[in-house]
C-alpha cells in the first residue's frame, strides 16, 4: 500500500478532502461534554506515535496535533529543528529514514517546501505539512469546516482575501477553492499577488479566481473576508516595506460593511490588531476566528485518520 502523505490540498482527491471535513464535524459533535484530554469514544489511532518536527514556532498547529493525537489514543514527540542532528546538517532524507523506524507518522513545519517534499520522498510513514513557505493545508481544512459550520455549504460561495496574497495560507485558499468549488477573490498591492504557479493551478482546476488591487471591489457581496499577517514566517527582513504597501488592505469595519450582510471574518492567527485588521473586526460579531482555531484540532484528527486509512468514506 502506498504511504499517504498530506503535503498540499492540490495533491489530495476532492472526495477525500470532503470525507475529512464530514468526519471532523461528526467527531467534534461526538466530543461535546468530554474533557479535552479524554480519549475519543472510538480512539482510532491507539498505539500510533506522531513526531512533531517544528523548525519554527507554533501555538495552534503544535498544540492541536498534540492533543488531537492523544484523543485518538496515540502519542506524540515534539522535536525542534535545533535539537535534532538535522539542525547540524544531517540530510533530511536520512532523518526521514531514521524517524520512520521509530514513529508511525511525521508532521513538519519548515520554511522550505522542497525540504518537506524530500522528507516525504524518503519517509516510509505518512508526512503531514504543518506549514511551509508555500502552503498551509491543515489550516484550510479547519477554515472550510468553520465556514460550513456557520454558513452552510461552501460550494458556490465567494471568499475574499485581502493583504499578502502570496503567502502560504493564501495559496492554500486557492487550492481549497479548486477542491471545494467556491469562488476566490484576492485584493493585494503590486508585488504581493499569488505566484504564477498558483494562478496557473487555479486556471487548470477551474477556479474562478478574481485578482484586483481594489479591496472594496473584492469584498463586494462576499460571504467571507479573510486576511493574515503582512509578515509571514521568514519575511521578517521586509517588515517596513510590507506594512507600507499592504496597509491599504487592512480589513476595517467600513470594508466589512461592503461584504454581504451575513459575511464572516476569518484569520488563521496569530493576528496583529491595527495591522491586517482592526481590533473591532477581529473582536466583532462577524469574526469566527476562535472557532477556526478550535477546528484545527478536529480537522487535523480527520487528516490523521485519512493518513492511516481510518477515515470513513475515503
Ligand atoms: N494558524 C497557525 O498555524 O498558527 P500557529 O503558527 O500558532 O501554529
Ligand atoms: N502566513 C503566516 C501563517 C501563520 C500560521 C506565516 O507564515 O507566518
Amino acid at each position: 500500500m502506498t504511504t499517504k502523505h498530506f503535503l498540499d490540498l492540490a495533491d489530495v482527491p476532492a472526495a477525500d478532502l470532503r470525507a475529512m471535513i464530514e468526519a471532523a464535524k461528526k467527531w467534534k459533535a461526538a466530543r461535546v461534554g468530554l474533557d479535552k484530554g479524554a480519549p475519543d469514544p472510538e480512539p482510532l489511532l491507539a498505539g500510533k506515535m506522531l513526531a512533531l518536527v517544528f523548525e519554527q514556532v507554533s501555538t495552534r498547529t503544535r498544540v492541536s496535533f498534540d492533543i488531537g493525537m492523544r484523543q485518538m489514543g496515540g502519542g506524540t514527540m515534539y522535536l525542534t529543528g535545533s535539537e535534532l542532528q538535522l539542525g547540524r546538517g544531517e540530510a533530511v532524507s536520512d532523518t526521514a529514514r531514521v524517524l520512520s523506524r521509530y514513529v508511525d507518522a511525521i508532521t513538519i513545519r519548515t520554511l522550505s517546501h522542497d525540504y518537506l517534499l524530500d522528507l516525504a520522498a524518503n519517509a516510509t510513514v505518512p508526512v503531514i505539512n504543518s506549514l511551509t513557505k508555500r502552503s498551509h493545508p491543515c489550516q484550510l481544512m479547519a477554515d472550510v469546516m468553520t465556514f460550513e459550520e456557520v454558513k452552510g455549504p461552501i460550494e458556490g460561495a465567494t471568499v475574499t482575501w485581502c493583504g499578502d496574497a502570496n503567502n502560504n495560507v493564501a495559496t492554500s485558499w486557492v487550492h481549497a477553492a479548486g477542491k471545494f468549488n467556491f469562488k476566490m477573490r484576492m485584493a493585494f498591492a503590486n508585488g504581493y499577488g499569488p505566484s504564477n504557479e498558483t494562478v496557473a493551478w487555479a486556471g487548470e482546476n477551474g477556479v474562478e479566481l478574481d485578482l484586483t488591487a481594489d479591496p472594496a471591489q473584492a469584498v463586494a457581496g462576499a460571504d467571507a473576508v479573510v486576511t493574515d499577517t503582512w509578515v509571514s514566517l521568514g519575511d521578517e527582513e521586509d517588515v517596513f516595506a510590507r506594512h507600507r504597501r499592504l496597509s491599504p488592505y487592512q480589513v476595517t469595519d467600513d470594508l466589512m460593511a461592503k461584504a454581504d450582510d451575513k459575511a464572516i471574518f476569518m484569520h488563521c492567527l496569530p493576528a496583529h490588531r491595527g495591522e491586517e485588521m482592526t481590533g473591532s473586526v477581529i473582536d466583532g460579531e462577524q469574526s469566527v476566528v476562535w472557532d477556526e482555531a478550535e477546528n484545527r484540532l478536529h480537522a487535523q484528527k480527520a487528516v490523521l485518520a485519512w493518513c492511516f486509512d481510518k477515515l470513513p468514506g475515503a
